[in-house]
């Protein structure tokens, strides 16, 4: 695995807390999460689905990614979330990411394990990091859908061959958790996260957590969750507080000045969910 980020994943699996990974879709949301980890001087991962790839540019997300190192002091990873194909991982890397994710979660299980390798296969070669997942966490990551909890559940002993086959080096569990708006608080299967965790030995990955109570996502980390994903509580408090500065200052027209108290929103929301988890 990449060795910055192996290091920051495996310290934190001995470390019993978990690195937050947020999904950003422009330079303020970037700027949020970069800065909030400078201020916290914790680790962060800066996710971008194959949708922000596509409506930013990955050259310009690793141009905005090296000036962040330069600047924070602190461990960031970019991390491609959710890929869907062979071709946005190879764009991807290619553009300098150290970190990418294939999501094969919702093909037979011999489908996954053949994709997973071919892209573990790639990323060794620039010494980059994968995550897959297997079982099926509900919902889409690009939509505020309604979430009802994972569809599938990550089977413990199907875990252990999948990471033992594809040599991931993480792996995304589907142990309650949905993307988007909960319908109803969301119970984790804490067993099953237990018994996953003694069949396999590498970080494991919480997607769906917005919306999940601290309660039962401090739970998870305390029982081997390394990696919590968080995308929807962004795009929510963003939209929420860039409504407010708009109709607080109707008259006002300069970006910056409208943008100034939706960044800050946004750090300090990301700020208590890296302090959540790891106190
Ligand atoms: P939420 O949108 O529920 O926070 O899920 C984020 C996620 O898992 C991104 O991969």
């Amino acid at each position: 695995m990449g060795k910055n980020v192996g290091n920051i994943l495996q310290a934190a699996q001995q470390g019993g807390y978990a690195v937050g990974a947020f999904n950003i879709h422009n330079l303020e949301m970037f700027r949020a999460v970069t800065d909030a980890a400078a201020e916290t001087h914790r680790p962060v991962y800066i996710q971008t689905t194959p949708g922000t790839v596509r409506f930013i540019g990955a050259g310009y997300l690793v141009a905005l990614f090296k000036e962040a190192l330069k600047q924070a002091q602190v461990p960031l990873i970019l991390h491609l979330d959710h890929g869907d194909s062979v071709e946005i991982v190879k764009e991807c890397l290619a553009a300098g990411y150290p970190s990418v994710m294939i999501d094969g979660s919702r093909l037979p299980y011999e489908e996954n394990v053949a994709l997973v390798r071919e892209v573990v296969a790639l990323a060794r070669k620039q010494g980059a990091a994968v995550e897959a997942e297997l079982g099926e966490v509900g919902g889409t990551e690009e939509k505020e859908l309604p979430g009802s909890g994972s569809t599938s559940l990550t089977d413990p002993e199907q875990a252990r061959s999948f990471v033992a086959e594809t040599g991931v080096d993480s792996l995304a569990v589907a142990i309650g958790t949905a993307h988007g708006v909960y319908r109803g608080e969301p119970h984790l299967d804490l067993d099953r996260l237990d018994l996953i965790k003694s069949a396999v030995n590498v970080p494991l990955v919480l997607h769906g957590a917005s919306g999940v109570p601290d309660r039962q996502l401090r739970d998870a980390i305390s029982r081997g969750i390394c990696k919590v994903n968080i995308a929807t509580d962004l795009k929510l408090t963003w939209a929420r507080e860039l409504r407010r500065s708009l109709d607080e200052q109707p008259k006002e027209t300069d970006p910056r000045k409208v943008l100034k108290p939706v960044i800050a929103a946004v750090k300090q929301l990301v700020q208590d969910k890296i302090s959540l988890f790891r106190e």
